[in-house]
This record gives structure tokens, sequence and C-alpha cells, in this order.
């Protein structure tokens, strides 16, 4: 009997402890922030900074790559030029998950290391289909300035090397934290 008081009290005090708390942010101003930036992904040469991993799996429509995943550790530029100002790099994996066409599942983590943002990270979750003009991908979260971020990320090929895969993408993210 006694123990049970106890639980119930305990629960009460847990219970009540979770509803009297206000959210973590609510006290925080929102703000939004564009970043723009270059991504190079580069497969080819002794410098290349993403390693397929995976082939693409036998029978897969050639122009698919279904099955290949490949790490990167991507370098993140304020300009086009690779030797550009570095702001970060990208680190994480791309999968291949289309049968018909190219489309990537992207799992990265932006994580930046110059001016403000040294040390904070964004996470981006989406699909990608690299021969299209624009893709919008979702950022899931980040972290340091970035706690809580949410927001979407629009990348449009600057330069791409059919033969090699090597390519250029400029960034635009957009997202909102605290
Ligand atoms: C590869 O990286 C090294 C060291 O940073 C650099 O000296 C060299 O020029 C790079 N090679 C190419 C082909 O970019
Ligand atoms: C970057 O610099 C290296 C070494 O100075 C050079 O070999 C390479 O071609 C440059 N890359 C670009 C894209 O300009
Ligand atoms: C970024 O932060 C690290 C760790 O605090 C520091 O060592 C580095 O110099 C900083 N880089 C820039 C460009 O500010």
């Amino acid at each position: 009997m006694a123990s049970r008081l106890l639980l119930s009290s305990l629960l009460f005090l847990l219970i009540s402890h979770t509803t009297a708390s206000p959210p973590l942010h609510s006290k925080l101003k929102e703000k939004q922030s564009h970043l723009h930036f270059f991504f190079h992904d580069i497969l080819s040469g002794r410098n290349a900074t993403a390693v397929p991993v995976t082939k693409p799996a036998a029978g897969a429509h050639p122009n698919s790559g279904f099955g290949m995943i490949a790490i990167i550790d991507d370098l993140l530029t304020e300009g086009p030029d690779r030797n550009s100002t570095l702001l970060g790099r990208a680190q994480g994996l791309y999968a291949a998950t289309g049968q018909e066409e190219v489309s990537l599942l992207m799992t990265m983590n932006l994580a930046f290391t110059s001016g403000k943002y040294n040390g904070s990270v964004l996470s981006l979750l989406g699909r990608n289909q690299p021969l299209h003009p624009v893709r919008e991908m979702p950022i899931v979260g980040g972290t340091g300035l970035f706690r809580f971020a949410r927001g979407y990320a629009l990348a449009r090929t600057h330069w791409l090397d059919l033969t090699t895969g090597d390519a250029t993408v400029e960034y635009d993210v957009h997202v909102i934290h605290y």
C-alpha cells in the first residue's frame, strides 16, 4: 500500500513536472538564416572527397546507379572555386535509391568551420535527383547556433563532369533556429 502510494505520488510529480515546464526554446528569439555556399563532390583523382563503398546492384538500370552508396567529406566553400574560402565540410553519405533514374538519399551533416557558425552543424536528410535543375531537401536539425533548426536546402548543379561524376553544387539553405 505504502509503495503504491509512493509510486502514484512519484508519477504525479513526474507528470506535473513535465506539464509545468515551458518548452525549452519559448524564451529564446526565433531567428531565420540564409546560408549560401558551394559543395564540391569529387570522386576522381588522389584528392577525392567522395568514396563509393558499394557498386550498383547487378542488373540495375545503367543510368540509375541503384545500390551505390558513397561516403563523403566534401568541402563547402564560399565561391564556386574549390580553392575559395573554406566554410565547412559536408560529412555523411548518399545512396542511389532510385531504380529508374538517379535519385539519391542524402544524409549529411553540414559542419561549419569558419565565422560565427564555426562548430555549429546542420543535419540534412532528403531526396536528391542530381540531374534535375533544382532539388529541395529538408534540414531536420542542428547543433550549436543551429539548435532546434528546421528548414530546407535548395541545390543547383553549378558544374558536372558526366564522366567522373565530379560536381560543384550551389546550395541555398534557409533555416529557422534560436
Ligand atoms: C591534392 O591535395 C594536395 C594537398 O592539399 C595538393 O597539393 C594538390 O595540388 C591536390 N591535387 C589536386 C589534383 O587538386
Ligand atoms: C586549387 O589549387 C591547387 C593547388 O594550388 C591546384 O592544383 C588546383 O588546380 C586548384 N583547383 C581549382 C579548382 O582551381
Ligand atoms: C574554429 O573553431 C576551432 C575550435 O574552437 C578553432 O580551433 C579554429 O581556429 C576556428 N576556426 C576559425 C576559422 O575561426
